[in-house]
């Protein structure tokens, strides 16, 4: 009998062993990394420090201005009462600081130091692609309020920064981490600064307290093609939130100057990981700062509150759901970097390149902050690199022959890279396996949504099963052999990914210095006739376990809530099980060499093991609900009055793929439909002007639609001014074309939409309509009371034998919808009388849901009105 175990026993421990001794750096690693990527500062009360009699930061003032805006005024959705209320109260704000600007001028003639206001309002349109969806914004009347606080001179207010929160919230929303959360940052931060004694502005800060993001970056972008300010703004600083706990995440930093400045602020917390994973589009979201880019050509910082995003846009993101310490970070690292970027040291005047893809690597760890450029990260990769070979070659030892005949350090390095592949594969094969059992075999996905983390309870085990399955089935290398084939693809990994221009190839750099250490640290004290000593595991598990930790923390974190509004279509169960898959190879790398230590009996029993406890896991995942009170179902409901058919039809839809919606779907129909007519399945499409309100995030809802029982007094007299007209029509046609306005006329009603198909060669809503015959959406957002909006046209005549329908020769047809102002639930319960039968169907429907639901579902309600009209 040939032992692989030359060594004697008593020499050794066995696995279990082995892995006790290694326990304490294996626990303790990820869960100091969890404590300290969620640590947060000490919330302060006072507004003024009692030893230094300087004024601070206030977490209790911050939350205070956030609670007025979402509770006491409420729904801030554009176009309603409560906007136009926000927006006074936001006035009121503005001019009270003016005053105590002008005060403390007052109280000290020798500091130079200006106040201005501005309300700013205006009319405007912009082309605003989302989703890959084309379409248009134009907005009246809508307003933004500007603070520029300076030193008073020409040359002070030459070159500014931009800082920017919004004041309005989303249809389903109070808003108060997004964003009355950073108004409030906003205005303590301004408090701060102008009853510091000694504080003098060098060059201008802009606070723009924006009133109109929602509706799709309407205010963002009056500001910055109307405001007189707005082009000495030389950076930008956004200020916002998809979630309502934990350190607000630097996402977005967009040249090297912006990111040193952010170096400065106490507790930095970003990452180009972040950055590059927004960028790719992938979170389907967006923010003021495309216009900041797109119309100011400035670079910045973009920042938001992203933990528990269960709550982003849900009718619970209230100031009790705000976790202690949020707005004392975000508005202390706000404080600090308009302080630098204000200062004599400022980079603000350089600042004229305009905006560029940045190439600058950056990330925190553990408090520190490093910040360097893709060149030196492309050095610094390429020297690990070579070094890594130099390495390997100087520690390689051959083989024993009874393990391989003959194999080189080329070949044997070989074969080791076939392990650390086929691992990488087999845990991805191996989750996606359960992750298919979960969802088309079981029909339980989702059972891990209530809880970021958990997922890596159920699918975690499935990796390592798969990964080490794949060892069955790749040549039997050694230990060390596993240890410097991953060395080398981590380092050639660091190596290649940024000579492309991905800068979280920092991921890879980071994980093979530690390996490169241990490798080093290896060659030394290991002990003869020893492939691998302990050390090298616990220096080489160091940063995986903790910089890997967190990656895999902030990633699940983002993306297990982002699966109840990614659609029913989106294979959500196969993309948190290869998430865990992938960051998992990343953070618990050495299990394969480890698991190469040892006889293939142990291999054998730990495939058997790990299977145990995945079934164990389905079994136990299988018999979880998907939603609970604090991590809802999203589901949209609207209330269509066709003004055309004369029909009232209820549509609701779903944003997630757990199943059960079909049901629920039949339940609504049964208890608040027509008698006997079940709800009938509607394929969501550009033509579906239902829910045309809330295009193109509609394309993520699965929706049905529901006959009402159609009551005279039902029908709202309200709707018959809701009209679409052509006015100034002309037909040229000898150029073959036709010149209109088309007019929309909508009292009470707001966010209008307006869809049609045709071959538009001028508008006024941008330069370069599509130069074909298209479908276009135009989006209205306006001031409260404000309700006609135009838009001029020019188009082809369509050939006539080829006219869509003959009773409308050469005529369009417009689908067009619009909201209630008054039925929006639940944001305008407090006045539910006027909202009329829609309202009241809302509340029975709301109350409904919640009994039978258990308080698992957030129903948003729109009270909508539309038709159709031939102009
Ligand atoms: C609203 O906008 C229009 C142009 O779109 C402008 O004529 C008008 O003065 C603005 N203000 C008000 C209060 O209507
Ligand atoms: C008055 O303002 C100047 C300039 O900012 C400052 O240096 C000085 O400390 C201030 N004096 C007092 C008494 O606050
Ligand atoms: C921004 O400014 C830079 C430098 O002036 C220029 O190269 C770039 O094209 C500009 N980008 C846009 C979108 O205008
Ligand atoms: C209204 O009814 C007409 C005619 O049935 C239909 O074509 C149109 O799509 C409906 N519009 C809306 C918004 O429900
Ligand atoms: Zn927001």
């Amino acid at each position: 009998m040939s032992s692989p175990s030359a060594i004697p026993a008593s020499v050794r421990w066995g696995p279990l062993r082995t892995l006790l001794r290694l326990s304490p750096l294996l626990l303790l690693a990820p869960l100091y990394a969890y404590r300290e990527y969620h640590a947060l500062p000490q919330p302060l009360v006072d507004l003024v420090n009692s030893e230094t009699s300087l004024p601070q930061i206030s977490e209790a003032q911050i939350l205070s201005y956030a609670k007025t805006l979402s509770e006491d005024i409420g729904y801030r959705t554009v176009g309603t009462r409560e906007h136009a209320l926000g927006d006074a109260w936001m006035v009121k704000q503005a001019q009270d600081l003016k005053t105590q600007c002008e005060e403390a001028v007052n109280a000290n003639s020798s500091r130079k130091l200006e106040c201005e206001v501005w309300r700013q309002e205006g009319s405007g349109s912009h082309r605003f692609d989302i989703m890959g969806k084309r379409l248009y914004k134009t907005y009246v009347n809508l307003t933004n309020i500007i603070v520029r606080v300076s030193d008073g001179t020409e040359e002070g207010k030459e070159h500014a920064v931009l800082v920017n929160s919004h004041v309005d919230s989303t249809l389903p929303s109070p808003g108060a981490a997004d964003d009355a959360l950073s108004v409030g940052v906003m205005l303590d931060c301004i408090r701060v600064l102008i009853n510091t004694p000694d504080w003098q502005p060098k060059h201008a800060i802009i606070f723009l307290f924006n009133n109109a993001e929602e509706s799709l970056q309407d205010g963002s972008h009056l500001y910055t093609t109307q405001h007189p300010t707005a082009k000495t703004v030389r950076a930008a600083i956004n200020l916002e939130a998809a979630g309502t706990t934990g350190p607000e995440l630097l996402f977005q930093a967009t040249s090297e100057e912006m990111i040193q400045a952010y170096a400065h602020v106490p507790r930095p917390f970003g990452t180009i990981i972040a950055s590059e994973i927004f960028g790719s589009g992938i979170m389907m979201s967006d923010t003021d700062f495309r216009q900041f880019e797109l119309y100011l050509n400035v670079t910045g910082l973009d920042m938001a509150v992203t933990g528990n995003s269960y709550l982003y846009h849900m009718r619970k993101d209230l100031v009790e759901n705000i976790e202690t310490g949020v707005a004392q970070h975000m508005a202390e690292n706000t404080l600090a970097l308009l302080q630098y970027l204000s200062s004599e040291e400022s980079p603000l005047p350089s600042l004229t390149a305009g905006y560029s893809k940045p190439t600058t690597v950056y990330f925190q760890s553990f408090s520190y902050f490093f910040v360097y450029s893709f060149k030196t990260a492309q050095i610094l990769y390429t020297v690990l690199f070579i070094l890594s070979i130099a390495l390997v070659n100087w520690t390689f030892v051959p083989p024993a022959p009874a393990l391989k005949q003959g194999r080189g350090i080329i070949s044997d390095n070989l074969a080791g890279i076939v392990a650390v592949g086929g691992a990488v594969f087999g845990a991805v094969l191996g989750v996606n396996a359960v992750a298919f059992v979960m969802d088309s075999v079981l029909h339980k996905p989702l059972s891990w949504f209530t809880q970021e983390l958990s997922c890596v309870a159920l699918y975690g085990p499935a990796a390592l099963a798969g990964a080490f399955i794949s060892q069955l089935f790749v040549p039997r290398v050694r230990e060390v052999t596993v240890l410097t084939s991953m060395l080398l693809v981590q380092t050639f990994s660091a190596f290649l990914l940024q000579f492309i221009g991905i800068g979280s190839s920092a991921l890879f750099f980071l994980s093979s210095l530690a390996l490169f250490t241990a490798l080093a640290v290896n060659a030394v004290v290991k002990k003869p006739g020893q492939d691998v000593s302990l050390w090298a595991y616990a220096i080489g598990q160091s940063i995986p376990s903790t910089t890997g930790a967190q990656m895999m923390y902030g990633v699940l974190e983002v993306f297990v809530p982002l699966t109840g509004r990614m659609g029913e279509e989106a294979p959500a169960e196969h993309i948190i099980a290869t998430i865990v898959a992938i960051s998992g190879a990343y953070a618990l790398p050495l299990s394969i060499p480890f698991i190469h230590r040892w006889p293939r009996t142990v291999l054998k029993r730990a495939i058997v093991l790990l299977s145990i406890l995945t079934t164990l896991a389905i079994a136990v995942f299988s018999a979880r609900e998907p939603f609970d009170a604090m991590h809802q179902k999203r589901v949209f409901v609207v209330h269509m009055e066709n003004i055309t058919s004369g029909e009232q039809n209820l549509h609701v839809g779903a944003a997630d793929s757990a199943p059960g919606f079909n049901v629920l779907a039949h339940d609504i129909a049964e208890r608040f439909g027509v008698p006997g007519a079940p709800p009938k399945y509607v394929a969501m499409n550009d033509w579906n002007p239902e829910w045309d309100t809330i295009y193109p995030f509609s394309a993520f809802i699965t929706p049905y639609k529901l006959d009402l029982p159609l009551r005279p007094e039902y029908m709202d007299p309200l709707e018959h001014s809701f009209t679409v007209e052509a006015v100034n029509d002309n037909i040229d046609a000898e150029a073959g074309t036709r010149k209109l306005t088309l007019q929309v006329n909508h009292p009470g009603i707001i966010w209008t939409t307006v869809a049609f198909d045709a071959h538009v060669l001028e508008w006024t809503l941008d330069k370069n309509p599509p130069a074909e015959y298209a479908r276009h959406h135009i989006k209205e957002g306006s001031f409260y009371g404000h309700d006609v909006w135009t838009v001029d046209l020019l188009i082809k005549l369509p050939p006539s034998s080829s006219s869509t329908e003959d009773d409308h020769p050469g005529k369009i047809r417009v689908d067009f919808v619009g909201i209630h102002e008054k039925a929006m639930w639940p944001g305008k319960k407090a006045e539910k009388a006027e909202g009329g039968r829609a309202m009241q169907l809302f509340e029975e429907l709301d109350g409904w849901l919640d009994e039978t639901k258990g308080g698992t579902v957030d129903a948003t309600f729109l009270g909508c009105v539309g038709g159709v009209v031939w102009v």
